[in-house]
């Protein structure tokens, strides 16, 4: 059988490799400490799978509108409206297979063949990918720890041409959990209406932040925005959700109507009981989202602290999420068992070879000087983690 080129090219996700073969390890009864989850490690709270299991019984088990449920769409837009007081109707919103779908379709339903997008560096590892799958050039724009790895207008200047199209931001981002400050994001507002681009605003992680950072929803920064920015966001992230794949899209009504049309010709509608549990997330009670974040908090410090420790190590402290980004290029060129270590791949391998912890090689970022761990885990595994990382470097 001869596969399309389209997914032939594609690069397989190294975030699910790394986590593939943790797992596998797990499996034979090896004692892995694992850092490579993108995912809170907190049961999704009761009321929410209360609310489903309820909408199971009551019947909410056949298709529901390709967009989502009126209630849900109804919902999301009510968050908009009242909690960043930015004025949305249900018709702005699209109900997707998770934050990732909602990308998917976006790319789908604006990137024509040649239309450059801007993705800066580290970036999400899907968004290159989903951008090629549509037709487009991803076209990378590197920001490194001088900035915090905040891209600065500057920068995107240099690399927009007449054939950009899109500005992606994520904020906070995976996977380095920079955040973008309200001045930052004004000077990125400015950028985009002069370039008369699309802003897509990935926000997925927009609940997680700490030391009272102010997250601002990119649209509201100005009234003129509305019609060129997309934002995406989800139930996954916010209230430990991942599998229940609930995303949505907030943008004008035309590109939500779009939308609407591939997924009427593709996956229709999201689970019609997880649909239901997003409605409970959103309406419910808030409190889960703070218990969640406080434990981010204390773990991200705890990390911070012992990163700080380590010799030829160095950490920006993120803002969000729940991701660190350390750099370790100074480690890269010593010998490890007859092999040196050349790179984030060579050194995530040592690393799981040697003292049994997987960590996430920062190449598939974009940011080949870094690696990734998760402290979506519990403190009890991060201490062990980290007593296990400074060995083996010690030992490099
Ligand atoms: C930056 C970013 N955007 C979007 C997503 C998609 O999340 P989901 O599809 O689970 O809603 C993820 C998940 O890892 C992410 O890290």
């Amino acid at each position: 059988m001869k596969f399309a080129s389209r997914v032939t090219k594609l690069e397989p996700s190294i975030t699910l490799a790394v986590t593939a073969r943790a797992n596998a390890m797990k499996a034979k009864g090896e004692d892995v400490v694992a850092f490579g989850a993108g995912e809170p490690d907190f049961d999704t709270p009761a009321h929410i799978q209360e609310a489903a299991i309820k909408a199971m019984r009551d019947g909410l088990t056949r298709y529901t509108p390709a967009l989502g449920l009126p209630a849900l769409r109804a919902a999301v837009a009510e968050k908009y409206s009242a909690f960043y007081h930015y004025p949305t109707t249900p018709k702005n919103v699209a109900i997707s297979c998770g934050g990732k779908h909602s990308l998917y379709n976006v790319f789908h339903a604006l990137v024509e063949r040649g239309d450059e997008v801007l993705i800066p560096a580290p970036y999400w590892v899907s968004y290159p990918e989903m951008v090629k799958l549509a037709g487009g050039v991803p076209v990378i724009v590197e920001t490194d720890e001088d900035t915090g790895f905040r891209v600065t207008v500057d920068r995107l200047r240099a690399y927009t041409t007449d054939r950009t199209k899109i500005l992606l931001i994520n904020s906070p981002s995976n996977p380095t959990g920079a955040a973008y400050h309200r001045k930052e994001l004004e000077a990125i507002a400015e950028f985009v209406l002069e370039n008369d681009l699309v802003l897509i605003s990935d926000e997925i992680y927009e609940h997680l932040v700490f030391d009272d950072f102010e997250f601002v929803c990119f649209p509201t920064l100005a009234e003129e925005l509305r019609e060129r920015t997309v934002v995406v966001s989800g139930a996954s992230k916010t209230y430990a959700m991942t599998g229940w794949r609930i995303g949505w899209t907030v943008a004008p009504e035309g590109l939500i109507e779009m939308m609407g049309r591939l997924q009427d010709q593709s996956t229709s509608n999201a689970t019609s009981f997880a649909q239901a549990g997003a409605i409970a997330a959103l309406k419910g009670p808030q409190d889960c989202v703070k218990t969640m974040c406080a434990a981010f908090a204390e773990r991200r410090a705890y990390m911070m602290r012992r990163l700080a420790e380590l010799p030829n190590v160095a950490c920006c402290v993120p803002q969000g999420a729940f991701y660190v980004f350390p750099k370790v290029s100074a480690c890269y060129g010593r010998q490890a068992g007859g092999r040196a270590v050349d790179g984030s791949v060579a050194l995530s391998e040592y690393l799981l070879e040697k003292v049994k912890v997987a960590v996430v090689p920062g190449i598939g970022f974009g940011a080949d000087a870094n690696i990734r761990l998760s402290y979506a885990t519990s403190m009890q595994q991060i201490e062990k983690g980290l007593d296990r990382i400074a060995e083996a470097l010690g030992a490099l």
